[in-house]
């Protein structure tokens, strides 16, 4: 039986990963309606009204739209983290949740690196830099996107550890990557703290002063992850005690402004959120939500799915 798709990105895919999404949609005879670059949540409610499925990014579907969502049976965020979309809504209505975890990692984990190496060399400023090689890089939640950060950091000749109570130490030892017991452990030691966290309730503000006053003497903390995730407060604090310290980000604190006019190039913070945004991972998620929801309705295959009810 045909169906409506939605494809709703306020940042959207790159070309080529719309044409891929279209190409699944029209194999399958699926009608594909696009809203890229929406302004308004209204654009969106009235776009989803309709649909049977929708595709998003980090585009929000809160209470209200989903209810606003009169067929729908599946949405699927192409990307890893589903923090912009409410489970327990979706639940309620029996829609399927799925994210396509992995497909747009290395992107993520490349940008961190970007972003260290910025803030190692000053800003490409000419000052007086440091180098990668020899320095610890603590990765903070090793999933897909802290996999590929230790499989980088290995080039770069970094020692790595990482701290992650829900992952068997094994898998980081076969990575050549050291366990940590604790998260103080490695706030403690590493030179480059890149966080990969989730953004759920227990890890909302949990990189707060207390955990950021443990930071190595010269250390720097990279975001990739979730704004939410740094207690703002706590991390202005921080610098401004220790002058010694830099934050940087793809997810930039609220007050950005603030924290790049006090801090100067101790702290840099990406235009807009653009870890994800490159042609591979645009491809690679894309194509992965496509497909799954193909798979979903022809199969009823939920491997994916983010919520249960
Ligand atoms: C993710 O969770 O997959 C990343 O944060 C990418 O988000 P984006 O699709 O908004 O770029």
């Amino acid at each position: 039986m045909s169906k409506k798709i939605l494809v709703a990105t306020e940042k959207p895919f790159a070309k080529s990963a719309v044409e891929a999404i279209l190409k699944v949609f029209n194999e399958a005879n699926y009608e594909t309606v696009l809203l890229e670059s929406y302004t308004s949540v209204d654009q969106l409610k009235e776009a989803i009204k309709d649909v049977d499925a929708v595709i998003v990014r980090s585009d929000k579907l809160t209470a209200d739209i989903i209810e606003s969502a009169k067929n729908l049976k599946i949405a699927v965020r192409a990307g890893a983290g589903y923090d912009n979309i409410d489970l327990d809504a979706a639940s309620k209505k029996r829609i399927v949740v799925m994210n396509t975890p992995g497909q747009n990692s290395n992107a993520v984990a490349e940008l961190a690196f970007g972003l260290m190496l910025y803030i190692a060399r000053r800003g490409y400023t000419g000052k007086d830099g440091t180098e990668l090689r020899g320095k610890t890089i603590g990765i903070h939640a090793y999933g897909y996107v802290g996999k590929y950060v230790a499989k980088i950091a290995k080039g770069f000749g970094m020692k790595i550890i990482a701290f992650d109570p829900f992952i068997d130490k094994k898998v980081m030892l076969d990575d050549g990557v050291e366990p940590v017991d604790s998260v103080e452990s490695l706030y403690k030691n590493s030179d480059y703290v890149s966080i990969h966290l989730p953004l759920v309730s227990q890890t909302e503000k949990s990189i707060n002063y207390k955990l950021l006053s443990l930071l190595k003497r010269g250390a720097t903390v990279v975001n990739t992850a979730r704004a939410e995730v740094v207690d703002e407060v706590d991390l202005m604090k921080i610098l401004e005690e220790r002058s010694d310290l830099y934050y940087c980000a793809d997810v930039a604190p609220t007050n950005r402004k603030e924290f790049e006019d006090k801090f100067g190039l101790r702290v840099f913070f990406t235009a807009k959120k653009m870890g994800a945004q490159t042609v591979e991972a645009n491809n690679n998620a894309g194509i992965a939500a496509a497909k799954q929801i193909v798979n979903f309705f022809a199969n009823n295959d939920t491997t994916f799915q983010v919520n249960k009810f």
